[in-house]
């Protein structure tokens, strides 16, 4: 198959395939493409197209809708329609190169689909791309299990989270130590003393201080609710769901002393190869957490728990995309049971910092709220709100650190999350 069309052929597979599966879009990239020899700006176009393709999908489905009643957004042609009027509209590539290998893709057997319908579709978009691109989507559009979610907010929160939720999302690096922030040559937004966000992305292993393990990537929302709990010395400290580390290589700066424990073997070795990189120590187990025995007891329990991820939607935009909903009753219990895990291994004045990657009330707020009901020994502790940091506004009235994926006044760009600090007490 000639160039051009096997990196469009992976991208259809790959669309099709977190359409219809629970995976996340790294499963279904480095599956697809672990068995194809192609070039790294290949790698890169194909997650370009893929990632842009599922950010935007909602506004193409209207497109293709305004032009035709033929599709369904199962049928072969929608994932092909779908990449091209990706590229054509959001990613400003060259008309005629997308046209071209998209009719001469719709002919391939495995496909088969018209490539006359596909041609008069794709240059009827093209003629029409000014009109097209003022296009708006709704927050009504959304899928109907985020609605239900969201019944509570308001037209501003609405607006606000459709005004980003399609813009790349920022690097973010957080350093070991201050020192070597201060020396960094780029253009970058500091965010603390130790972390600032890269005004221009590049790749990874680019970015000066990599090899030497200077620092890791990790949003600024879901860095800030540790660093505001860093006076952690030497503190016993039990990292419940610990892969890939971000969580667990601040708790080790801050010279907590670490257990970290993780199930999934695969996100162990993830984690231990970060861990080499950045010369850090501390102990994995490998097992699951609500198999702990419960005499060893810790003073400090992070718990960053399991969850729909709906924070990161930016950066896994297959969350709206694919057909299914996130299982909710599974994962909220499964964040409950953890929950009760902690308790049992948390030292009397022990804290436990519960978080997720999530800003829905049912895996947040209500969470808690239901914990502190059945676990009366237990109270909230409010985040402190240190006056120099950008973030201090993500602390609600009641304690709680909670973020909605936003942009910051600053022009950064953060995901969402959740964070509630509990104090064990006597019984
Ligand atoms: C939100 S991620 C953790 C992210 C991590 N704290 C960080 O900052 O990089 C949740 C992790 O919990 C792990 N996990 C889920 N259930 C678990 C269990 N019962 N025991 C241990 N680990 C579990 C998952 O494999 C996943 O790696």
């Amino acid at each position: 198959m000639q160039k051009g069309l096997a990196t469009r052929y992976a991208i259809y597979e790959i669309l099709k395939i977190l359409k219809n599966h629970p995976i996340s879009f790294e499963q279904a990239y480095f599956k697809k493409i672990e068995n194809n020899k192609f070039s790294i700006s290949d790698y890169k176009m194909i997650q370009n197209v893929v990632l842009n393709s599922m950010r935007y999908h909602l506004l193409i489905n209207i497109i293709i809708k305004k032009y035709t009643n033929n599709i369904k957004f199962s049928h072969n042609v929608y994932f092909l329609l779908l990449s091209a009027i990706t590229q054509l509209l959001i990613l400003d590539f060259k008309n005629f190169a997308v046209v071209n290998s998209t009719v001469e893709l719709s002919k391939d057997k495995r496909i088969k689909t018209s490539p006359n319908f596909v041609n008069g579709l794709l240059r009827t978009i093209i003629r029409n791309k000014r009109n097209i691109l003022k296009y708006k989507i709704n927050f009504d559009q959304l899928p109907s299990w985020f609605i239900k979610n969201t019944f509570s907010w308001n037209t501003k929160q609405k607006t606000n989270f459709l005004q980003t939720i399609c813009e790349e999302p920022n690097m973010h690096l957080v350093y070991k130590n201050k020192k070597y922030l201060q020396k960094i040559k780029l253009p970058i937004i500091k965010t603390t003393s130790f972390s600032a966000v890269l005004k221009e992305s590049l790749p990874i292993k680019k970015i000066p201080g990599f090899k030497e393990g200077l620092w890791w990537i990790q949003d600024f929302a879901t860095m800030l609710p540790l660093y505001l709990n860093r006076n952690i010395k030497n503190k016993l400290t039990a990292d419940l769901c610990a892969a890939p580390g971000g969580k667990t290589f601040q708790l080790l700066t801050y010279g907590a002393n670490v257990l970290a424990f993780e199930k999934n073997k695969l996100r162990v070795k993830l984690m231990q190869e970060n861990l080499k990189r950045l010369k850090l120590n501390c102990k994995i187990e490998m097992q699951d957490v609500l198999k702990i025995k419960e005499k060893n007891k810790f003073d400090l329990i992070i718990l960053d728990a399991p969850c729909s991820s709906i924070g990161t939607i930016r950066r896994h935009p297959e969350i709206f995309f694919r057909n299914t909903e996130p299982n909710f009753k599974k994962i909220i219990s499964l964040q409950k049971k953890l929950l009760e895990k902690a308790v049992k291994i948390l030292n009397t004045n022990g804290i436990l910092i519960y978080m997720v990657c999530s800003f829905l009330s049912n895996e947040g707020q209500d969470q808690i709220i239901n914990f502190l009901k059945q676990n009366k020994n237990f109270n909230l502790m409010k985040f402190s709100r240190e006056s120099k940091i950008i973030g201090k506004s993500f602390i609600d009235k009641k304690g709680f650190y909670f973020v909605l994926p936003s942009k910051l006044e600053n022009g950064i760009l953060v995901d969402g999350f959740f964070a509630a600090k509990l104090v064990k007490n006597d019984k």
